[in-house]
């Protein structure tokens, strides 16, 4: 017999972002288990009417045990819905324990994690060639402690994407430890605010930057920061790269003026970015100042490289003279 207790990922909050699978187990539910400070209420609107709606946020471990059981007893199908993935700092675990011991057969149905959610809301890629290849997915310390080999610095020190969960309450902590790991301070971190929320806030910062803003912003719970060493990184996939083969499509030559100019003039005094980057996203389209700093290195500060490079002068010129002569806006 098919299991009648489901617990279903809702996604980080925008009712289109929880699965197929997880909108016909709720419209299906006769009881739906839901955690009313994580998940907007408009997850639940897909119930039957005759649905019965608890709000676990009000409720004990048992309490939702015993009114999960009480369905599953009449005959009912139950929906215990989790933030996000249920596998993320989620707690079904100890509820299985209890279903487990009833001999209650269940099913857990995988939700979009807020990693997933912010990357998306941000348009960035958390894996860029040959920059990094990695997300991990972590969290500083609260009340739950840390496993001494995953202290933040330490996993810093791979230089690879990072999304921390549940540490708005001390980013300051965040930004230390980020740093002792070797993160260079102009890093940028997407601070993601309730993504998929109806107040949902992006802001674009930098690891020095990123505790003032949140401070200022007054962020607090369903905040994410998606630490991002490989943004804008001038490096692209291999795998639609015209002179890289596989099995689907064979060599094909392309010729660009705009690519096709030499590339190994210096643009950026402070050596974040080469001419050829510039290029490449000028012929992406990115043909402003704006959007070729959101995408590229570029003064992430503004002129702030010219008082750190060797050079003492800002690329901004040598820029503004390659969007002039590709047709971009200057
Ligand atoms: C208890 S954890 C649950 C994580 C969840 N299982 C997931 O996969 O996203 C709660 C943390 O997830 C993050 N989070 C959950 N929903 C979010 C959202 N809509 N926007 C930003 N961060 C969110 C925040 O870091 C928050 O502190």
């Amino acid at each position: 017999m098919k299991p009648r207790v489901h617990f279903v990922g809702a996604g980080p909050g925008d009712p289109e972002l929880l699965t197929v699978k997880g909108a016909r187990l709720v419209s299906q539910a006769d009881l739906i288990i839901y955690p009313g400070s994580l998940t907007p209420r408009a997850l639940v609107d897909l119930a039957r009417p005759a649905a019965k709606l608890l709000d676990s946020a009000k409720l004990t471990l048992e309490e939702t045990h015993a009114a999960l059981m009480a369905a599953w007893r009449a005959g009912g199908r139950v929906v215990r819905l989790q933030a996000g993935d249920p596998s993320l700092y989620g707690a079904v675990a100890e509820q299985a324990e209890l279903l487990a011991k009833e001999g209650v057969e269940y099913e857990v149905v995988p939700g979009v994690t807020a990693a997933s959610a912010a990357a998306a809301a941000f348009k960035v890629s958390v894996t860029a060639p040959e920059t990094t290849q990695t997300l991990i997915l972590t969290r500083l310390a609260g009340r739950t402690p840390m496993p001494e080999t995953e202290a933040l610095r330490q996993l810093a020190r791979h230089q690879a994407s990072l999304a921390l969960y549940l540490s708005v309450a001390d980013p300051e902590t965040a930004r230390a430890e980020l740093l002792a790991g070797g993160y260079p301070p102009h890093t940028r971190v997407g601070v993601a605010h309730r993504v998929g929320w109806p107040e949902e806030e992006l802001h674009l910062s930098t690891i020095e930057d990123f505790p003032d803003l949140v401070r200022s912003r007054n962020l607090t719970r369903q905040t994410l920061f998606l630490v991002l060493p490989g943004y804008g990184a001038k490096t692209r996939s291999k795998l639609y790269d015209p002179d890289f083969t596989h099995g689907s499509r064979g060599r094909r030559i392309q010729h660009n003026p705009i690519l096709d100019a030499p590339g190994d003039t210096l643009v950026c005094y402070c050596g974040k970015v080469d001419k050829k980057t510039i290029l490449h996203a000028i012929a992406a389209g990115h043909d402003t100042v704006d959007k070729l700093k959101a995408v590229t290195n570029i003064c992430p500060k503004d002129n702030d490289c010219a008082t750190n490079n060797p050079h003492g002068r800002c690329c901004m010129a040598e820029v503004t003279a390659l969007l002039r002569a590709h047709g971009g806006l200057v």
